[in-house]
């Protein structure tokens, strides 16, 4: 069964076709395409989301293909009546040629996947987990391919953020998925939100070129960033608790990144370094004056995360045989 989950299986043409296959679907955008008649996708976030959900619903209509939302299962669904994942996948299998899923618990996810089967519709993670947010990472990725003028083995990725440990999936299944194109990877961020164990042995496991560096100072996280290509800004911690959102915002001023600081590399080595960030941001942790300038990654990101669903849509769902057999 083809659920994509995570990027740490791909291979780097598994990449570079996606790649190319989502250039051809930035030309069929508002071409009325019909590749996906008769297809369904099902959109189930049991957690808010703007770019995902919506992207996977332009990006099926462009395609021709139909959707149905449930963007509030634990409100509007029988999960309200004590319906399992497991049973809410296996009847939504029956709508659907295939499913985009979020979810709070990636235990309970992939538990009710092991035990569906075949008897559940492929799923596509819109995001679950500390690490499975694979779209997010290839949109991401995509933009790279687009924009940096740089062999992927030869980028170099800093991720910095005071909390590397929670809500922070789109940065490790970034990071993954540039580790296995052979991308240098440098974490940097506070000794006690780390980045969980099961991302660290992924990509040992990967034998990516990988460092962290824990409580450094400003200049020390300046000086990371200017030996660096690409940029993943921090990301508002997900801590509930007031101390800790307290410490959150005292300690982003050793990772906060400025036009200003990306303009004096720039000056100083001639280097361009990349801005990304999956969004949403807010500003303690953003410096906004970064938009429509030329370190901007993010929100060509947004843009170009419509061709690569197409493009995904089209390789999950599988081209209807009439049509594959016009260009056979
Ligand atoms: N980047 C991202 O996943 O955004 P949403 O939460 O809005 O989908």
């Amino acid at each position: 069964h083809q659920h994509l989950f995570d990027l740490s299986g791909w291979s780097q043409d598994q990449f570079i076709t996606l790649f190319k296959m989502a250039d051809l679907m930035d030309e069929l955008k508002n071409s009325g395409c019909q590749l996906m008649l008769g297809r369904v996708i099902y959109n189930l976030f049991f957690q808010p989301s703007t770019r995902t959900r919506t992207s996977y619903e332009y990006a099926m209509k462009q395609l021709g293909g139909q959707v149905i939302n449930e963007v509030d299962p634990l409100r509007h669904s029988a999960v309200t009546r004590g319906e399992s994942l497991k049973d809410t996948l296996r009847v939504v299998s029956e709508f659907a040629n295939l499913i985009v899923l979020r979810h709070g618990n990636e235990n309970e996810v992939l538990e009710a996947v092991e035990l569906l089967g075949s008897r559940v519709s492929p799923i596509i993670s819109g995001g679950f987990g500390h690490c499975y947010h694979p779209t997010q990472a290839l949109a991401d990725i995509y933009t790279v391919w687009r924009f940096i003028n740089k062999p992927f083995k030869d980028i170099v990725v800093l991720l910095t953020s005071p909390d590397l440990s929670r809500g922070y999936r789109s940065g490790h299944a970034f990071a993954i998925g540039m580790a296995k194109l052979g991308a240098r990877i440098v974490y940097t961020g506070s000794a006690e939100h780390m980045i969980p164990s099961n991302v660290r042995e992924t990509l040992i496991d990967l034998g990516a070129k990988f460092e962290e560096f824990t409580d450094l100072s400003r200049i020390e996280n300046l000086e990371l960033l200017s030996r660096s290509d690409l940029v993943y800004l921090p990301i508002t911690s997900l801590a509930t608790d007031d101390v800790e959102r307290e410490l959150f915002l005292k300690r982003i001023q050793q990772h906060f990144i400025s036009l200003a600081d990306l303009e004096s590399i720039k000056k100083s080595t001639g280097k361009v370094i990349g801005a990304m960030h999956p969004l949403p941001r807010n500003k303690n942790q953003f410096d906004y004056a970064i938009d429509n300038t030329e370190f901007e990654l993010y929100f060509k990101t947004v843009k170009l995360s419509v061709p690569l669903r197409m493009a995904l849509i089209a390789a999950v769902v599988g081209i209807p045989l009439s049509i594959r057999s016009q260009y056979s």
